[in-house]
């Protein structure tokens, strides 16, 4: 695990959207898992911006949304369709024939889960999956003791998450309380990861994911099994790494170029 602390949330969030961009750069053909939340929005908006000012194209990008709330269709205000086209998509040359996100109003949820998860190994599965975390430590939906080896199913949202998630409805009894999410083992299996946290509310995760033991109690642990995983935080996210210094020491202010 690559654990990067930047001086700033700006900092870190630069880094991630250059590390996608990157990505992108290297293999204009590559596979992304991407996710939802508030943190993650700013990446998108340094992606537009690269877009709006002719650096980059990602017409032939595909993308692997990680979650869709159980109920919702596609053009629901608060499904993560809508949220990925009004962040992303919508604002860019992403083609959507290449766009996967998984679909939370179909009849049979379970069988859509089954058909995702084989959609991601049918394209050859993810080159770099960008993920958060929730301030009870899952990645995607996977809250906490989902099974380590859990591939895309239906999860049950904890009472957290909906309640931290409740910021985006209009009630809180409008939240879905399902969701359809890829599992731990899928996340794994992703060939590179980039999980970006930011804010003091997040620094009690990331110090179980980061050091805490291996344990489905924190989901995002599981992360220390992964060979490519590089951790973007700021300065309040890193706020409760007991060996702080020492990846201070390893990456100054998260630059990665110094031996
Ligand atoms: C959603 C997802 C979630 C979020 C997490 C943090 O696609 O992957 O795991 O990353 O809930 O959400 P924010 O960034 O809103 O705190």
């Amino acid at each position: 695990m690559k654990v990067l602390i930047f001086d700033t949330t700006d900092a870190a969030v630069q880094a991630v959207a250059d590390r996608l961009l990157g990505e992108i750069r290297m293999n204009p053909g590559v596979v992304l898992g991407l996710a939802t939340g508030g943190t993650v929005e700013p990446v998108y908006e340094r992606m537009v911006n690269s877009f709006e000012s002719g650096e980059i194209s990602f017409a032939g990008v595909r993308t692997f949304n990680l979650d869709e709330y159980v109920g919702l269709s596609g053009d629901h205000p608060m499904s993560y369709h809508t949220y990925m086209n009004r962040h992303l998509f919508s604002r860019t040359d992403f083609a959507a024939y290449n766009v996967n996100i998984p679909r939370g109003d179909v009849p049979d949820p379970t069988a859509e889960a089954g058909w995702y998860e084989a959609e991601i190994s049918r394209h050859g599965g993810v080159d770099c999956q960008l993920l958060g975390i929730g301030e009870n430590g899952h990645i995607g939906f996977n809250e906490p003791t989902s099974s380590l080896s859990s591939v895309t199913r239906i999860k049950t949202l904890a009472p957290e998450t909906v309640s931290a998630n409740s910021r985006f409805f209009d009630r809180v009894e409008d939240v879905p309380t399902t969701s359809i999410t890829a599992g731990i083992a899928t996340i794994l299996r992703s060939r590179k990861v980039a999980l970006l946290a930011t804010g003091e509310k997040k620094s009690h995760a990331v110090a179980k994911m980061i050091e805490g033991p291996l344990s489905a109690i924190c989901p995002a642990s599981a992360l220390q099994l992964h060979p490519l995983t590089e951790i973007y935080l700021d300065v309040a996210a890193a706020s409760e790494l007991t060996l702080h210094d020492y990846y201070q020491a390893v990456h100054p202010n998260g630059r990665t170029d110094v031996p």
